[in-house]
């Protein structure tokens, strides 16, 4: 029978709603021991997801579900008369289960994630008391007649859903309801007016709605009222008279709406309220005397009004008053002394009025946890002398701010031992003298601000003790000194402003121990020296300016300072970097002589080859030489090595450098590169029998986005090109380095340029490559000056060389990640030489970032993927440049051309005239007439596949190989054929 049972049971689940219409006489008539309850809730379950399995008790093989997990039941007729399933994370909706459960007096489902309407029925059981809906994700409007019949509803909450349209006139039918809370939906629209006929009702929160309309008059009926709430509508007109006759009140809160008019006098009634809350409306005239009968006040807030007039006396009375807000109106005169009265007060804020006198003193004797007197008005201020104030009994003193008033004298010390205040606001006074250094005993201080004063003297080392603080501000002060390194124990600073002061000396490094800090501003001080490293570690910075210093030197690496806006470092002569838009004297040709040994001075055996036959290390006294700075500024730049001497063989500190120039340079050495490794892979025995090469600006080839290149000759004569990195602080330790660069070296091909050795120190890094002299494709492709342009046959040469190359490296595993037209070299013979491969790996990690910003002068050749982080960097990006690369060789033009008001990305270009049938247009006008459209046109095309937008989509580079040689074959045919 129970299994029979449980088989009916689910079929007539399946059936749920037929069932509906046909129960319960059939319910009762079929399955006699199933309940109503049983499979109303079932039903209700069936609705529902149930995330945390909250709901497995609820079996639908019981006779009773009185033991179920939130249900509870009429001991006696064994009814389910309570539901309560509060924050069980139950999604889905409300189905009409529910409208089974004929005797529930409660309905509790607050704070899961249902959704959908509310079925129109609810409200129709008639035993239902409360009705508990709240912080779900409910939406809709409720239908007019919603509570047509509700019978004996007490309590709805509806809050914190998504409830739209009018509230339904029939909420006034429910003559029994003590409490409505519809707060924070979109109910919008006027009141229903009967709701203010519901005399029974004590709480009415329609708060965080879209209400308008005016109060209705009728209010008096509701005289069990103890809370009203209708903050943050758009109900305007006057506060009705009636409200007087509420006289249970306790809370009313009218804030955040248009209400204008004065406080009806009719409210000086109400001496229970403990609450009045009218901020942010607009009411006028004086604030009334009679405000101090409403004597159980604890919380008074007329903020944000134009109450003019001054402050009554009567506010003396109000001895409960705890938080006491008038800030932002229109109030004058001074505050009156009856207000020494107000024993409870924690809380002031007269702040943004018109208020002058003096700073009176039972201010300092009261309570107080908060204090806000500061002026933003400029008509009359406080004043007075400041420190005078201060009284003993303030410790509970957690806010204090008096900011832009006018008082003067110095700061007592008196005032920083309020061991609990957490902010101090006496910005824009005209306080003198120096920061106490009790400053340190404000253990709990969030927030010091003393901006815009006249203080002197300097930062007090005793900072330190005020480790909780968020935010120090001490801008517009004439402070003096150094910033204290004794910072770095206030661990918690977010935000660090000290600009416009006197400061000077460096920026300490302790400053990037506050890795919490987002705001920094030094601007406008003395500050000297240089940057340090570390401050690359500030991961949170949002800015950091600078301006207006000495400084100098490099900027931090790093993503934040790598992207600086000018503005934050500008005015700092000596300061360099991008960002400074002045490049730094590190990245300017330093005269390097690579003379492993002096023609006079040595033996040749003297140069041990040390690891293997194909490498030799160098142990000399002096291979490289850098000039000063200064010079190079001035443009000429001599080198003379002098002193070179190799060391004997058994010296194992091998590869010690001395720095040495001319005369003129003698005191340029650095001391930070004054030993190094050189590493040539070949050996070369005309390198290390000495020559002397000279490196200066006229020899620079170009730079990149790792670095700057210059040509220089090996004695033997041979040219070499010598890349100077510029990511020197991102690359990573000398072994991944040599690994690395060894393994690049080891990649040989024709149409490669070849690493042919490196040279290493910590803070310089040069590689060296074979020279290539017939210039960049780039030159050739796009300056006028470069003289011939390249033939058809030329291109498609560079074009399959390149492919190989890259074919080849991506076969040994090396992903270019740099391709593009300034990258290829074009040999004597024609033949491109593809340079700068792989020198991502010298990166510590391959930071997408980082690529992209040193990879920007590349625009155009990045594939998209450098801008999804969650696509992985495969070879497929350098099939992307090369391609864009092939577009760009065919058609002459740059892969992004800035036209007068537009951008023309070459290969959307090129793409639309293929859709057009007028791909041939594409090709370079230099060559119409002069090229076989049947090479052309399927290049081109090989060009557009090998820039699709999806990664996989593009061939391989041995692919792309194989197919140029397919395009060729035909057309060279045709040549040995004419
Ligand atoms: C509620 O649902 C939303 C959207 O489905 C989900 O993001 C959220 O985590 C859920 N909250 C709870 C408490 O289950
Ligand atoms: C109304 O409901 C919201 C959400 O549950 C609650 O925060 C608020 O205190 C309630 N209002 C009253 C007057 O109880
Ligand atoms: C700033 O300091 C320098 C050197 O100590 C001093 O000469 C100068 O007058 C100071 N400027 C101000 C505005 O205090």
């Amino acid at each position: 029978m129970g299994v029979m049972l449980k088989t009916k049971a689910k079929s007539l689940l399946g059936m749920f709603f037929a069932f509906l219409v046909l129960s319960p006489v059939l319910t009762r008539s079929v399955t006699p021991s199933l309940n109503d309850d049983v499979l109303g809730l079932i039903v209700f379950k069936a609705d529902i997801r149930d995330p945390n399995q909250k709901l497995v008790s609820w079996n639908e093989d019981d006779d009773s579900p009185c033991n179920w997990f939130g249900v509870k039941c009429n001991p006696r007729s064994n009814r389910v008369t309570e539901l309560t399933l509060d924050g069980l994370s139950l999604s889905g909706r409300i189905g009409r289960g529910l409208l089974q459960l004929k005797l529930l007096r409660k309905l509790s489902l607050s704070s899961n994630n249902l959704t959908g309407n509310i079925s129109p029925n609810l409200a129709k059981l008639e035993n239902l008391r409360i009705i508990d809906l709240s912080s779900n994700s409910l939406s809709g409007s409720i239908p007019d007649d919603f509570f047509k019949q509700c019978g004996s509803l007490r309590e709805i909450s509806l809050a914190k859903n998504m409830f739209s349209g009018k509230i339904p006139s029939s909420l006034s039918l429910c003559s029994t309801l003590a409490t409505i809370n519809l707060s924070s939906n979109r109910f919008s629209g006027p009141l229903p007016s009967g709701i203010w006929g519901l005399n029974a009702l004590r709480s009415l929160d329609l708060s965080d709605n879209l209400l308008d309309g005016e109060i209705p008059k009728g209010v008096e009926s509701l005289n069990n009222l103890r809370l009203i709430n209708l903050s943050k509508n758009r109900f305007s007109g006057f506060v009705p008279d009636g409200i007087g006759s509420c006289l249970l009140l306790r809370t009313i809160d009218f804030s955040e709406n248009s209400f204008s008019g004065n406080l009806p006098e009719t409210m000086r009634k109400l001496t229970l309220c403990t609450l009045m809350n009218m901020r942010k409306n607009s009411f006028s005239g004086e604030v009334p005397n009679w405000i101090g009968e409403m004597k159980s006040l604890d919380t008074l807030d007329l903020s944000g009004n134009k109450f003019s007039g001054g402050v009554p006396v009567s506010i003396g009375n109000l001895q409960l008053l705890k938080v006491l807000n008038f800030s932002a109106n229109e109030l004058t005169g001074s505050l009156p002394e009856s207000m020494t009265n107000c024993a409870s007060l924690v809380a002031l804020d007269f702040s943004q009025n018109l208020i002058k006198g003096d700073l009176p003193q039972w201010i300092f004797d009261s309570s107080l946890k908060k204090v806000s007197l500061s002026e933003k008005k400029v008509l009359a201020r406080m004043n007075g002398p400041f420190a005078s104030s201060m009284g003993n009994s303030f410790e509970k003193l957690q806010v204090l701010d008096l900011s832009h008033n006018q008082f003067s004298g110095e700061i007592a010390s008196s005032i920083l031992v309020l061991s609990s205040l957490q902010q101090l606001n006496l910005s824009r006074n005209t306080l003198v003298g120096s920061i106490p250094v009790t400053v340190g005993e404000l253990k709990a201080l969030n927030v010091l601000d003393l901006s815009e004063n006249w203080l002197n003297g300097s930062i007090p080392v005793e900072i330190s003790g005020a480790y909780s603080l968020k935010e120090l501000r001490l801008e517009g002060n004439f402070l003096a000194g150094k910033i204290p390194t004794s910072i770095e124990n206030c661990s918690s600073l977010t935000t660090l402003v000290l600009s416009k002061n006197n400061l000077t000396g460096p920026i300490p490094a302790a400053v990037a121990k506050l890795t919490n800090l987002q705001n920094v501003d030094l601007s406008f001080n003395g500050l000297a020296g240089s940057l340090p490293k570390q401050l690359a570690n500030l991961v949170h910075l949002v800015s950091f300016n600078i301006s207006h210093n000495h400084l100098q030197g490099e900027l931090p690496a790093g993503v934040f300072f790598n992207t600086i806006s000018p503005s934050s470092v500008s005015g700092n002569p000596s300061l360099c970097g991008s960002a400074a838009n002045k490049s730094c004297p590190a990245v300017l040709p330093k005269p390097i002589v690579l003379n492993p040994n002096s023609s006079s001075d040595s033996t040749p055996g003297a140069v041990p080859p040390t690891l293997g036959h194909k490498r030799i290390i160098l142990s000399i006294s002096a291979l490289i030489a850098i000039g000063a700075a200064a010079v190079i500024v001035v443009g000429v730049i001599a080198i003379t090595v002098l002193n070179l001497r190799v060391r004997s063989s058994s010296s194992r500190s091998a590869a010690a450098l001395t720095l040495s120039a001319g005369d003129d340079y003698s005191q340029s050495p650095t001391t930070d590169a004054n030993s190094g490794k050189l590493v040539m892979f070949s050996g070369d025995p005309d390198f290390s029998t000495g020559a002397h090469a000279l490196l200066n600006k006229d020899c620079e080839l170009g730079r990149g986005g790792f670095g700057a290149v210059y040509r220089t000759a090996l004695r033997d004569g041979r040219s070499v090109a010598i890349k100077k990195l510029t990511v020197s602080s991102l690359v990573k330790s000398q072994e991944e380095f040599e690994r690395e660069v060894k393994k690049l070296g080891k990649v040989r091909h024709p149409n490669l340029v070849a690493l042919d050795g490196y040279y290493w120190t910590q803070s310089l890094q040069l590689l060296i490559y074979e020279f290539v002299s017939g210039g960049s494709l780039y030159k050739h492709l796009h300056e006028k000056s470069s003289g011939n342009h390249l033939s058809w046959n030329e291109r498609f040469n560079v074009i399959l060389g390149t492919a190989k190359s890259l074919a080849h490296l991506h076969q040994s595993n090396i992903i270019h990640y740099n391709i593009k037209s300034s990258n290829v070299l074009i040999d004597d013979s024609g033949e491109p030489k593809v340079g700068d491969y792989g020198l991502a790996r010298l990166l510590p990690m391959l930071d997408r970032y980082v690529l992209s910003s040193k990879i920007q002068s590349a625009l155009g050749y990045m594939a998209p993927e450098f801008a999804c982080r969650t696509v992985k960097i495969t070879e497929k990006c350098d099939v992307y440049g090369f391609g864009v690369l092939v577009l760009e060789i065919v058609t002459g033009k740059r892969p992004v051309e800035y036209m007068e008001d537009d951008v023309v990305v070459l290969c959307d270009m090129v793409r639309g005239a293929l859709e057009e049938g007028r791909v041939e247009e594409c090709v370079d006008a230099r060559l119409q007439g002069k090229f076989p459209v049947e090479e052309a046109i399927p290049v081109m095309k090989l060009g557009l596949i090998c820039t699709s937008q999806v990664p996989s989509n593009r061939p391989d580079m041995g692919e792309v190989v194989n197919i140029l040689e397919l395009i060729r074959c035909p057309s060279e045919g045709q040549e040995e054929l004419g």
